[in-house]
């Protein structure tokens, strides 16, 4: 970021290199403090996963609207974070190797990083890991809420293993759970309801643990696609969503969320083989159609019609007729298989870049 040097600083989009990856600033801002005040208003802690733009300096903005942290799926995103001034960070995933939770345990040094685990197996790798950097990881509790990912199966199971943790000395911070297989359920009752009934599951599990006598201080769920129904529920004491900070074409179209799009992709048109057809310099590898297909923004009624690996190809409505070289703003699918293909995002401000900003923590898999 304040890359004076940077080419791009100073350009309007019409004139970007591309691909790009822009970054709308203000609605960027502007769904952080949508997603904080709502938080707020419920009386919950706000803590965003950073899987869709694995930048500190975005997260600091997320912090500045008042998350009290936030959430990574791996350990290395945990680094790029707590190197980025972020203290309060959970990493909402097991640790699988020796490697991992020694590294987890030497984190402790620079900020409160927690990991979450369904087993006694991971209790033995974190208590290691601690012993040998004389650190204490902070532990969780992951419940599986129906989505059969990882995550304890059962509320006995949860409290079985939350007397074990208390046992270690290692300390045990709280549950958390995943609705994510129930986002896109297109009937707001019935989604409504589906979520209820599994979040209530990892409330119960919660319930369960104070009821044997253990503090069960974090209740942490919810994502974009679910927060505003995770969020209403009893016993929820913190929310992950994130990546609606950025949008996309699958949180609106598929989750029904109404925030702002602030991420774009800006590819330039390079042939234009027909009247019919424009080819863009952006195919899968800058702009990928995984879940959903990217979607012009500037010219209503084109549809991207294919993917090359370098090129895309835009079928063009009547009346529109894009010239070589003009650049064309797109909206991702789904921004986390977008983000993850570059290594900046260009910060703009009423259509000018301001910033670059590095996804520091891209790549950072282990
Ligand atoms: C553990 C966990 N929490 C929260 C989320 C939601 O993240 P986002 O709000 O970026 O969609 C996800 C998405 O995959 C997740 O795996």
């Amino acid at each position: 970021m304040n890359d004076r040097q940077h080419p791009s600083i100073g350009l309007e989009v019409s004139s970007l290199p591309t691909p790009s990856l822009v970054v709308d600033l203000d609605a960027f801002e502007a769904n952080c403090s949508v997603l904080a005040g709502h938080m707020a208003r419920r009386g919950l802690d706000w803590r965003p996963h950073i899987k869709a733009h694995k930048s500190p300096l975005l997260a600091q903005k997320m912090v500045e609207a008042g998350a009290i942290g936030v959430t990574c799926a791996k350990v290395g995103e945990a680094e790029v974070m707590a190197a980025g001034g972020i203290d309060q960070i959970l990493i909402a995933n097991q640790p699988s190797t020796e490697q991992a939770w020694l590294r987890l345990a030497e984190l402790q040094e620079s900020a409160w990083a927690a990991a979450t685990i369904d087993s006694p197996e991971h209790l033995e790798l974190a208590k290691v890991a601690s012993h040998s950097a004389g650190q204490s990881i902070p532990l969780l509790i992951e419940v599986d809420i129906g989505m059969s990912r990882a995550g304890v199966r059962s509320t006995e199971d949860a409290v079985v293993l939350a007397e074990k943790i208390v046992a270690s000395g290692l300390p045990f911070a709280g549950v958390m759970g995943y609705e994510g297989h129930l986002l896109t359920i297109s009937s707001t009752d019935e989604k409504s309801r589906a979520i209820n009934e599994a979040v209530s599951r990892v409330v119960k599990a919660a319930e369960a643990i104070r009821d044997s006598g253990i503090d069960v201080d974090i209740v942490s769920c919810g994502g974009t696609g679910s927060f505003e129904i995770t969020s209403a529920i009893d016993g929820v004491t913190e929310i992950q969503a994130g990546g609606g900070c950025l949008m996309d074409r699958f949180y609106r179209e598929m989750c029904g969320v109404d925030l702002a799009n602030a991420l774009f992709a800006v590819a330039a048109v390079g042939s234009r083989p027909t009247e019919r057809e424009a080819i863009l310099d952006a195919g899968w590898k800058a702009l990928p159609d995984k879940i959903m297909k990217p979607i012009c923004v500037d010219i209503n009624r084109s549809e991207v019609s294919q993917l090359y690996a370098e090129h895309m190809r835009l079928d063009l409505p009547d009346g529109s007729d894009p010239q070589i070289g003009d650049r064309l703003k797109f909206i991702p699918g789904y921004s986390d298989a977008t983000t993850v293909l570059h290594n900046e995002f260009l910060g703009v401000r009423d259509g000018v870049v301001v910033d670059v900003i590095p996804l520091a923590a891209r790549g950072a898999l282990q």
